[in-house]
């Protein structure tokens, strides 16, 4: 049985995405508490709803980075974590906190990684006119949304976006290649070698999101292109 500890700032839909596929799929894993840097982290209410420890580590009351981030690996250390599971965690960590945690830390990351780092992710894949954008499930290492690169998913963006729609069609993709990346990890399936994962037994570490629904703009260009 592992003991699974997320950490979240906000909305927490991924980590709900987690604790419904660990309680359906009946994982051999356990989420052990869901911690917030926000009091205010609305996610909060739902892992209470479903009886899982919650604490709050509120980054405002410290000095500095260094000085939370002790407080919080506390906080997790003390429900002896084999996995820490960044879910939109907004925090910039210290290398000894990273360190700390090596090797059994994830992080998600709403964009094609390497390609933009960072913030607004889904604006810069706007501006920089890309046809596909997505999301990355990868390692945490010290350099900041960097890290052996578990799993990816990826969608295809629209004339009509904007960043509020595409970052809603990434997060659809999010939901199934977090939890299937952590499940990977609970049933012992991922090795790291440097700075690459390999997943044993194999299978795809990638999800292409269906180009289903009718976009007019797109299917238009895409007419456009073929005449
Ligand atoms: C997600 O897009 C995640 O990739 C990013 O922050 C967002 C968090 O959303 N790191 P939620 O709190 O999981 O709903």
């Amino acid at each position: 049985m592992k003991n699974l500890v997320i950490l979240i700032s906000g909305r927490g839909s991924n980590m709900e995405a987690i604790v419904r596929a660990c309680a359906h799929e009946a994982w051999p894993a356990k989420i052990a508490a869901v911690i917030a840097n926000r009091p205010d982290a609305a996610g909060l209410a739902f892992a209470a709803s479903r009886g899982i420890a919650t604490a709050v580590v509120d980054h405002r009351q410290f000095p500095d980075r260094a000085a939370f981030d002790a407080a919080l690996a506390q906080t997790i250390d003390g429900y002896q974590p084999d996995l820490v599971i960044l879910a939109g965690f907004m925090r910039v960590l210290t290398e000894g906190f990273v360190d700390h945690y090596s090797g059994r830390m994830l992080n998600i990351h709403p964009s094609l990684l390497p390609s933009f780092p960072g913030l607004k992710t889904h604006q810069q894949a706007l501006d920089a006119g890309c046809r596909v954008h997505g999301a990355t499930v990868h390692f945490v290492t010290s350099k900041l949304d960097h890290g052996p690169i578990v799993a990816q998913a990826a969608v295809p963006v629209r004339a009509s976006d904007d960043a509020a729609a595409l970052a809603a069609r990434v997060l659809g993709t999010e939901h199934v290649i977090y939890p299937r990346a952590v499940r990977w990890f609970v049933e012992e399936r991922l090795a790291l070698d440097g700075g690459n994962v390999t997943l044993t037994p194999p299978e795809p570490q990638w999800l292409f999101l269906d180009h289903t629904d009718n976009d007019t703009s797109a299917n238009a260009q895409t007419a456009g292109e073929g005449a």
